[in-house]
């Protein structure tokens, strides 16, 4: 399994997700933060496929997609699966409930030497200033560099998400430069602000 200190992180189970999936993505403002593209609607069957698709397409090319999951607090439960354990109780109930996404994608026709991966990531806004943001990128920067030997991660992010862009660059990811009014969001231009980390950045701030 795959763990933070509060975070539990796993693949997509569609039985389990594509409600929530359903939710999120018919919603303006997680659309509005995580696609530069015009909000539109989205069908439960169209949500799961979609989500299915993309799954496939990274598990392709090694890179994985993420359900993250928030461990129970200590006195519900044991915070990692014992050996008969699910995510969910017998009745359902989701005992690691399901808080946000972290997604890893090749560049679109990128050679692999390059060993560049791209992410995106979203937590739900009752999520949101927990912390739970940091604690997910720096587990991801060592997953990236030290188990996928990526050489580079990198993303982009709208200029207005200042919450997310003061989270990257405190986690080490430099600005790299921005492409000016990128995006039309809701009545007006918005830039687009493109930040990696270098492996070696990487290693260097966390030599053993
Ligand atoms: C962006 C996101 C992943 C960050 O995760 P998070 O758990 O909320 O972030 P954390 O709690 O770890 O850290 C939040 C930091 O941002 C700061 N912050 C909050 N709102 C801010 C704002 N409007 N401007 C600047 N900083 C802000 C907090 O003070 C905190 O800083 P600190 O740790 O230095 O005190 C999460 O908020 C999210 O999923 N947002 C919606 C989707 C999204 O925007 N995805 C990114 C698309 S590029």
């Amino acid at each position: 399994m795959f763990y933070t200190e509060r975070l539990m992180l796993r693949a997509f189970e569609p039985e389990a997700d594509t409600n929530l999936f359903t939710q999120w993505l018919n919603d303006v403002e997680i659309l509005s933060a995580i696609s530069l593209h015009p909000p539109v609607p989205s069908s439960k069957a169209s949500v799961k496929k979609f989500i299915e698709q993309v799954s496939q397409k990274e598990s392709a090319s090694g890179l994985p997609f993420f359900v993250v999951c928030e461990k129970p607090p200590p006195e519900n439960g044991p915070v990692s699966l014992a050996k008969h354990d699910d995510y969910f109780s017998k009745d359902g109930t989701a005992r690691y409930p399901t808080i946000g996404v972290f997604v890893l994608s090749s560049q679109d026709n990128m050679h692999f030497a390059t060993r560049t991966a791209r992410f995106g990531i979203a937590l739900d806004k009752e999520h949101h200033d927990r912390g739970y943001g940091t604690e997910l990128l720096q587990w991801a920067q060592a997953y990236c560099f030290k188990t996928l030997g990526c050489h580079r991660l990198e993303l982009n992010v709208a200029a207005f998400n200042k919450r997310a862009f003061h989270v990257y660059e405190k986690v080490g990811f430099v600005k790299e430069g921005v492409r000016r009014k990128r995006w039309w969001i809701d009545g007006q231009w918005v830039d687009d602000i493109e930040m990696a980390m270098l492996e070696e950045e990487w290693f260097a701030k966390h030599q053993e």
